[in-house]
């Protein structure tokens, strides 16, 4: 049997999973999202690190697939002159404490806040990176933890229509384009979610081949 075949992704965000697929489709791996994922109980994302958050994800999510190798992925946007913020509150940046928020906000509000925020800054001083963090799970446990970030500026308005979240936003020098202007195979290349994901392939191939 093949295991490489198939991965299952533990999200509700087409955007990631376009990203995974991305990353996947050169190397004709397959990503699919967890069957019936919109009816599974939520797990709330109440870690302090992406890691925390990805694991909670990954572990809770595999139970419902036993003995599949389940991925979960927590990421953000960390703006140094921000102290690091959205960081692991970048899906509910927009809301009144992001901290105590259980929801997320949309797009749209966050990237508003971020740009009202940006606006403050000196030009010089708007570097941030996105960070993803990919948990492996197999029922209930961690298997391995990878690590992904991308270097860059925050523009103070959008230019792009790619892509989700904060990308309109993330200009990215090495290539000069926002990652709103990147094709999906750009942004599997340049991402951080790309990133980590190639950390995920390099241990699969291994540890998959151990398992044959
Ligand atoms: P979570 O990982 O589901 O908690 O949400 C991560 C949030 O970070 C997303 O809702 C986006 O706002 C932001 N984010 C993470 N990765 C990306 C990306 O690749 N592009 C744009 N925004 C991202």
């Amino acid at each position: 049997m093949n295991v490489m075949q198939r991965i299952l992704i533990a999200t509700s965000n087409p955007g990631k999973l376009r990203d995974l697929q991305g990353a996947a489709r050169p190397l004709g791996l397959q990503v699919e999202c967890i069957p019936n994922f919109a009816n599974l109980p939520l797990v709330v994302e109440d870690g302090q690190t992406f890691e925390e958050n990805a694991r909670k994800k990954a572990e809770e999510y595999s139970l419902h697939v036993r003995g599949e190798v389940v991925l979960a992925d927590d990421s953000g946007l960390e703006v140094d002159a921000l102290r690091g913020e959205p960081g692991v509150h970048s899906a509910r940046y927009a809301a009144d404490e992001p901290h105590l928020a259980d929801a997320n906000t949309d797009d749209e509000a966050n990237n508003a806040k971020l740009i009202r925020e940006i606006k403050k800054i000196p030009p010089e001083k708007r570097t941030g990176r996105f960070v993803c963090v990919i948990v492996a799970a197999q029922d209930g446990k961690t298997l391995a933890t990878f690590r992904g970030k991308a270097e860059g500026v925050i523009l103070e308005g959008p230019r792009g229509t790619n892509g989700f979240g904060y990308d309109p936003l993330f200009y990215f020098p090495q290539i000069d384009k926002t990652f709103a202007e990147l094709s999906a195979e750009e942004k599997a290349k340049y991402s951080h979610r790309g990133a980590a994901f190639r950390e995920f392939l390099a241990w699969y191939r291994v540890n998959s081949a151990l398992g044959n």
